[in-house]
């Protein structure tokens, strides 16, 4: 049995590198999660540089620094094309995200899947030593726990999904989802954000591979192997996100929020440049408010950071040009010489700006049409001034309405397919009294600040350890 104190080996596409940890919202939430486990406990992170190169030498790049040791590899630009911009970003991520319309199935990049895994496997196995736990994250690395135990790993090793889980009949679109999901009993332990993606895994291997489950530990049990599922809900860097809140750049992010909205409601969503955000839906819920409340286009000022993300696949050159489309025609139509409605700004900041920009601004936009957690959800909540707290609209369908939601009593929930239901949210989030919006903020900080990501690591990592 490994030792809890055991070096931690984590294993993802993304790796925030040293001399290129970029800004936070471009990043999504898996890179500053595991940026913190690895922090604090120390350990190796191992996964993909970001770079295209023809080297196939198997030359590893080690860098050390903020207290992380990263160890990448360069991908060809077909593993790149047949892999990440393939089956990882428009097969899985799609269908994962409830996206059959958008999903491509191609075998050329299931092949290109499997074969940049195997090598992935093969450069990362002489780095593993024998007491090392592993930890393997996300949908692009299905795969590699079982071409490690091929190559002889006896580790304990466990996985994480940052996305959610598909239900059954959506998945067995999938061809050849069998083979992908038998992989996954390999791993010792299996995480899922919620329990809602942990019952639809379940629900799989009782129905498509007639697995035994036992419910009450999770123990899933086929073909000789057993595997453990429990759900691990991810949480933010308190700790650090607080720093940041307390430097200059953070006030000084507020400060510029607020001189430049002066009085009007500042409204604010922070997203990666993705269908699965519900960015044009969300539009149309302002579109839709500002339709409903002419005399009220004065009152809001609504911010959409929206860094660019995964370029190269289709999907997302189109929802880039929908949501551009959408914003211009509603800030032709609504705005005046010294009024625009909507600001869609395309780059990324730093953690200690966003935080000052959710401080200042009354009303956070968080609406995904799918989504596996939410970190941006937490963050606005983290970031609020306990005296005087903004109001966090929060799709039904994020994984972070499971604890953001407080029975009614959280975040306003909404569904982000209605633009009726946003321009509702938006109107009641407006109008809340000072007493209302303290008492949801009290209702939601706690789980931010305490089911924060050191104890998301400690407890997926004990349980990995102790079996
Ligand atoms: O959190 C989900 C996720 O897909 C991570 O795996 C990924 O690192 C992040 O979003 C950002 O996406 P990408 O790595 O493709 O830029």
């Amino acid at each position: 049995m490994s030792r809890p104190s055991s070096r931690l080996v984590v294993i993802s596409n993304r790796v925030a590198v040293p001399k290129a940890r970029g800004a936070a919202g471009a990043q999504g939430g898996l890179a500053g999660a595991l940026n913190a486990a690895l922090r604090d406990r120390g350990g190796l992170w191992f996964g993909w540089s970001g770079q295209e190169s023809e080297d196939r030498t198997g030359n590893i790049n080690v860098q050390r620094g903020g207290g992380v040791t990263t160890a990448t590899i360069d991908l060809s630009t077909r593993d790149v094309d047949e892999y990440y911009n393939g089956y990882a970003n428009s097969t899985l991520w799609p269908l994962f995200h409830y996206r059959i319309d958008l999903a491509e199935f191609e075998n050329e990049t299931g092949r290109g899947y499997e074969r940049v895994n195997e090598r992935f496997a093969e450069s990362v196995m002489p780095l593993i030593e024998e007491d090392d736990l592993v930890w393997v994250h996300d949908y692009h690395l299905i795969p590699i726990g079982d071409r490690l135990r091929e190559l002889g790993a006896k580790n304990r090793i466990g996985f994480f999904l940052h996305t959610p889980w598909p239900p059954t009949r959506l998945l067995t679109s999938l061809p050849f989802h069998e083979r992908l999901v038998r992989t996954m009993l390999s791993y010792n332990l299996i995480g899922f954000q919620t329990e809602e993606w942990l019952s639809s895994f379940v629900h799989y291997c009782e129905t498509e591979l007639g697995a035994e489950v036992e419910k009450e530990s999770g123990r899933i049990t086929h073909e000789g192997r057993t595997t453990t599922a429990r759900a691990y809900p991810i949480g933010i860097d308190w700790d650090h996100f607080q720093e940041q809140g307390d430097s200059g750049e953070a006030r000084q992010a507020t400060q510029r929020l607020l001189s430049s909205t002066r009085h009007r409601t500042g409204m604010i969503g922070v997203d990666r440049l993705d269908y699965s955000k519900g960015l044009p839906e969300r539009i149309d819920g302002i579109g839709r408010f500002f339709d409903q409340h002419p005399e009220r286009v004065r009152d809001l000022v609504f911010i959409q950071i929206a860094p660019p993300s995964r370029e190269d696949v289709e999907s997302y050159q189109k929802i880039r040009a929908e949501l551009e489309q959408k914003t211009g025609q509603i800030n032709g139509a609504r705005s005046e010489v010294d009024l625009v409605p909507i600001r869609y700004v395309n780059q990324g900041y730093s953690h200690a700006e966003l935080y000052g920009f959710f401080r200042g601004a009354k009303i956070g936009l968080v609406t995904p049409l799918r989504d596996g957690m939410n970190l941006v959800a937490k963050e606005y909540v983290a970031a609020q001034d306990p005296n005087d707290p903004g109001v966090l609209i929060l799709s039904d369908f994020a994984g972070a309405a499971h604890q953001l939601g407080c029975g009614g009593n959280g975040a306003l929930l909404v569904n982000p397919h209605s633009p009726d239901a946003l321009a509702r949210a938006i109107e009641t989030a407006l109008d809340m009294p000072l007493g209302e919006r303290k008492s949801r903020y009290e209702a939601m900080i706690e789980t931010v600040r305490d089911d924060n990501v050191q104890a998301w690591t400690k407890t997926f990592c004990s349980d990995l350890a102790t079996g």
